[in-house]
């Protein structure tokens, strides 16, 4: 087998035709869109280049059964591998991707009308989901306090008295919070007694960046599992996003039914073999590489707290523990536009903008730090230099 190397060089990234480094052109340095600038294991080219080389394209099977269930087996020991967390296969649907996971349990959870929570800031596909869905979404907005996220619970309380889901993103895009079982418990006694459902996206779940462990929000107690719908896949982690290929799992077999009375389980369509492929086998062998993934993002990590010291003065921003994203306020610079803008502008350099969040993070920045630390240290010390002429400017 090939020796894994995951770090690209700028010239390798700029041919490549996807979102990240398309979008904005060659003239702009991309650190946007969740997605990463690594080559994918090579146990996972290597699977897809067999299946078409092999022009295997027809209905496929897997250790003896059709692609959802060999899924299912996949997800449970996936889960039982890398988080001591007991699944049944049998409660598994495989699907295509988290967000279409996300309206799907919207639809199945909610009525037309009814309200559903999630966390502010709020990854905007969540907001889609729910109001292209007919429903209104309610924002629990996280506390900011000594550089940590926190949820405020008392404000989930009262907003799921009055809702029947709660969509929650655990480990938390943008902020890269990851919530500890101290804090899962506490979450999901309140949807216990305010009988909600919780839909928890975990796509980050791979990317705890310290000792800590992810915790499934599915795992803490029988009575959370059951009102539990998990959405995971090996789509952020391994750079396999295109592929489409994704896993909701029931905490319950009576959620499980609740889900099939809206979407009867081939209403969704059946799986993809390349989307397949490369997830089992990104699960069952891409462990190493992912560790040199880590460490590229840890890496990062410590080159953006660096800048952040650096810049004390115009930016704060919460420490990840999780993700490899920054979610970094910019509202000390005082400008009069979105500070996205501002740096695509005057640093050649493509941030998320704050305002994809929800209104109150307008002038906020999500950076990315899946990237070479060649290619991050270019970007910060281009970032860095518009900041400097723009202190010098107005001083
Ligand atoms: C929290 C969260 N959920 C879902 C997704 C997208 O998942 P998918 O591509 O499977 O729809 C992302 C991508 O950034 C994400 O951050």
């Amino acid at each position: 087998m090939t020796m894994d190397n995951p770090i690209m060089t700028r010239a390798e990234l700029e041919v490549r035709r996807g979102a990240k480094w398309a979008y904005h052109g060659a003239d702009y340095l991309p650190s946007w869109v969740a997605d990463m600038d690594f080559r994918a294991p090579a146990a996972v080219t290597e699977a897809l280049t067999r299946l078409v080389a092999e022009s295997d394209f027809g209905y496929a099977i897997r250790g003896g059964t059709l692609l959802g269930p060999a899924m299912g087996r996949a997800f449970a020991a996936r889960m039982q591998d890398r988080f001591g967390w007991e699944v049944d296969p049998e409660r598994v649907l495989a699907c295509t991707d988290l967000v279409q996971g996300v309206f799907d349990t919207v639809q199945a959870f909610s009525a037309p009308g009814d309200k559903v929570v999630v966390q502010g800031p709020t990854y905007d596909p969540f907001r889609e989901g729910i109001e292209d869905s007919g429903r209104v979404m309610v924002v629990d907005h996280m506390r900011y306090d000594d550089r940590t996220w926190s949820i405020d619970l008392d404000a989930l309380r009262a907003a799921l008295a009055e809702s029947p889901l709660l969509l929650f993103c655990h480990p938390h895009n943008p902020t890269g919070r990851a919530f500890t079982r101290a804090e899962l418990e506490a979450i999901g006694q309140i949807a216990i007694e305010q009988d909600a459902v919780i839909a928890s996206d975990e796509i980050w779940a791979d990317f705890m960046l310290d000792a800590e462990q992810h915790v499934p929000f599915a795992s803490i107690s029988p009575e959370i599992a059951e009102r539990t719908v998990t959405m995971y896949s090996a789509g952020k982690s391994f750079g396999l996003a295109g592929l489409r290929c994704a896993v909701l799992h029931f905490g319950s077999a009576a959620l499980q039914e609740r889900f099939h009375a809206t979407f009867p389980p081939r209403m969704l369509g059946g799986a993809n073999i390349m989307g397949v492929e490369a997830t089992t086998v990104a699960w069952e062998s891409g462990n190493a590489w992912f560790e040199q993934v880590l460490d590229a993002v840890r890496s990062n990590r410590a080159s953006m707290e660096a800048f952040l010291a650096e810049h004390a003065e115009q930016l704060e921003a919460a420490y990840p523990t999780s993700t490899y994203l920054y979610w970094v306020d910019c509202s000390r610079l005082g400008l009069e536009e979105s500070p996205s803008d501002f740096f695509k502008r005057e640093a050649q350099v493509v941030f998320t903008s704050g305002a994809e969040f929800g209104a109150d993070y307008a002038q906020y920045v999500r950076v990315n730090l899946a990237t070479s630390p060649e290619i991050f240290d270019q970007i910060l010390a281009q970032a860095g230099k518009a900041l400097d002429n723009r202190g010098a400017g107005r001083g």
